[in-house]
């Protein structure tokens, strides 16, 4: 093994009655991957954030190069060595994709940033992450999985010796994640430490060298990466889980008429001539690159982003384009690609959040029925097993996964008959996934009908009934789940489709 770069003795985070980080120990050597593994809020982004300068701990002592250390802020982390890829963004949207990766150390000519040796020097690291953009575009045009690639671009910029990344692949597909992998080992390569946190556990024995897993805060268990996944399960969670995709399909009702009917949608520059059904009881699944349209095409059927021609029917009536109350009163429910900005309302609790969809039910003679509001979110959270002090605390201070499970927790309690998921279980910890796969079976079964975008080849696979792949904003392929496979998937993703438009 290497030297020892970071070690972490008895560290202790407490916030207002929340023990996050209970007594963990922890240590990272040079040219080794340790992965922290944990339910959502076990506590694995505080650990991390104590490294980042983010949060200091409250008891014990980091040790980084042998060297009892206090972390003051990021900067200081960064002069440590110390990067840290943020499981939540910390893009500035105004910015470009350069000046987000140069953040603070800009070269500088004269006092003047210059915005071409800003380009110059973010070059290889897009092209080392494989992101292949104009590095003066705003990051704010760019999707979840291109803006992680960003900040993994920013991380390495820094050339760190110690590399922390929290949840990085959580919004990447397989190539991506393929990328991301070759840049880690070549930094394993060079003898760089690494932290890897990951909902995946699939990953783990393909990058990890050593796992750590945390409950409710505290260190339980160290094993090797190549610990059997059960056991990880068990580990992480206390029990087992029996099946990680408990499908229950039902004959979806082949003699009714479609639930949603999605005609000939397009957005000239996004996505062209989109056209499927959905059935009561059916999961259509939509897989593609990222890039191919797919969360385009969801956002628009929801009333969030507007489309140039074509339609979109709810139990036969056409739902009226770039209005998402009309999507609503439809009965259609939207859980965003990116939670944080489109999901929910992060100064609001979780209580506010969750019956955010649903006011009207609430309200009596104009006023809330606080009452109803707080028995109905309890009974939601306590489902979806959302770790949280209580029903009152800002949902900004949930942990991430938990505060996925609060978006789509919104719409179980809206009521809504047709769910357009997109990345449903982005975040979220393998048991409460098993919980939101549940409950879209349930949604199914009682004559819903769901679309689930998801770059979880293996969620799209043992989920959907039907899979539609997307390819370059076109639609390239359907096939039910039993003739779909990875490798048809993936041959369909990248196929070259026709416009229809062309000649
Ligand atoms: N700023 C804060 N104020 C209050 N509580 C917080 C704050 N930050 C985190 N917590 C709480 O600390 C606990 C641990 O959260 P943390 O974000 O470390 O979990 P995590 O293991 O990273 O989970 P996930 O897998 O969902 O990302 C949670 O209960 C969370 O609500
Ligand atoms: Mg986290």
């Amino acid at each position: 093994m290497g030297d020892e770069l970071i070690r972490l003795e008895k560290v202790t985070k407490r916030f207002a009655g929340v023990l996050a980080v209970d007594e963990v120990d922890l240590q990272v050597h040079a040219g080794e991957v340790h992965v922290l593994l944990g339910e959502n809020g076990a506590g694995k982004s505080t650990l991390i954030k104590m490294l980042a300068g983010v949060h200091h701990p409250d008891s014990g002592d980091i040790r980084v190069r042998g060297q009892e250390t206090r972390i003051d802020d990021a900067h200081h982390a960064h002069r440590l060595g110390i990067a840290t890829i943020y499981q939540e963004f910390n893009l500035v949207p105004e910015l470009s994709v350069a000046e987000n990766i140069l953040l603070g150390r800009q070269p500088h000519r004269a006092g003047v940033v210059s915005a071409r040796a800003n380009r110059r020097q973010v070059r290889p690291l897009l092209q080392r992450v494989g992101l292949d953009v104009d590095p003066a575009r705003p990051v704010s045009s760019l999707g979840v999985a291109r803006q992680q690639l960003v900040e993994i671009a920013k991380a390495l910029s820094l050339d760190a010796r110690i590399l922390v990344l929290d949840e990085p692949t959580a919004a990447l597909t397989d190539q991506e994640v393929d990328r991301l992998f070759e840049v880690m080992e070549s930094l394993r390569a060079d003898g760089v430490g690494q932290i890897f946190i990951s909902h995946h556990l699939g990953e783990v024995p393909r990058i990890g060298d050593r796992v750590s897993i945390l409950r409710d805060g505290r260190k339980v268990a160290e094993v090797p990466a190549d610990t059997d996944e059960d056991e990880l399960v068990r580990l992480m969670v206390g029990r087992d889980i029996d099946a990680q995709y408990p499908r229950r399909r039902h004959v979806a009702g082949q003699g009714h008429a479609p639930l949603l009917q999605v005609r000939g949608l397009t957005r000239r520059g996004a996505f062209e001539d989109i056209t499927f059904d959905v059935r009561r009881g059916e999961i259509l699944g939509i897989a593609g690159l990222v890039g191919a349209g797919r969360t385009e095409v969801i956002r628009a059927i929801a009333g969030a982003d507007n489309y140039h021609s074509g339609e979109v029917l709810a139990q036969g009536k056409p739902v009226p384009r770039h209005n998402v109350h009309a999507a609503v009163a439809a009965g259609i429910g939207h859980v965003p690609e990116d939670r944080k900005t489109q999901g929910l309302v992060l100064g609001a609790d979780v209580a506010e959040n969750v019956s955010l969809a649903n006011l009207r039910t609430y309200t009596r003679g104009g006023f809330v029925d606080q009452r109803r509001v707080e028995d109905d979110a309890r009974r939601v959270t306590a489902r979806l097993r959302v770790r949280m002090r209580n029903i009152r605390q800002s949902v900004q201070t949930l942990s991430g996964g938990n505060q996925q499970k609060v978006v789509f927790g919104k719409w179980v309690l809206a009521g809504a008959k047709i769910l357009l998921l997109d990345e449903p279980t982005r975040g979220v910890d393998v048991g409460a996934r098993v919980e939101i796969y549940e409950i879209i079976n349930e949604l199914t079964a009682s004559g819903g009908a769901v679309v689930m975008v998801s770059s979880d080849l293996p969620e799209i696979l043992g989920m959907a009934d039907r899979i539609i792949v997307m390819s370059d904003g076109r639609v390239s392929g359907e096939m039910s789940f039993e003739s779909a496979s990875q490798e048809s998937i993936m041959a369909l993703a990248v196929k070259e489709v026709e416009s229809s438009r062309a000649h």
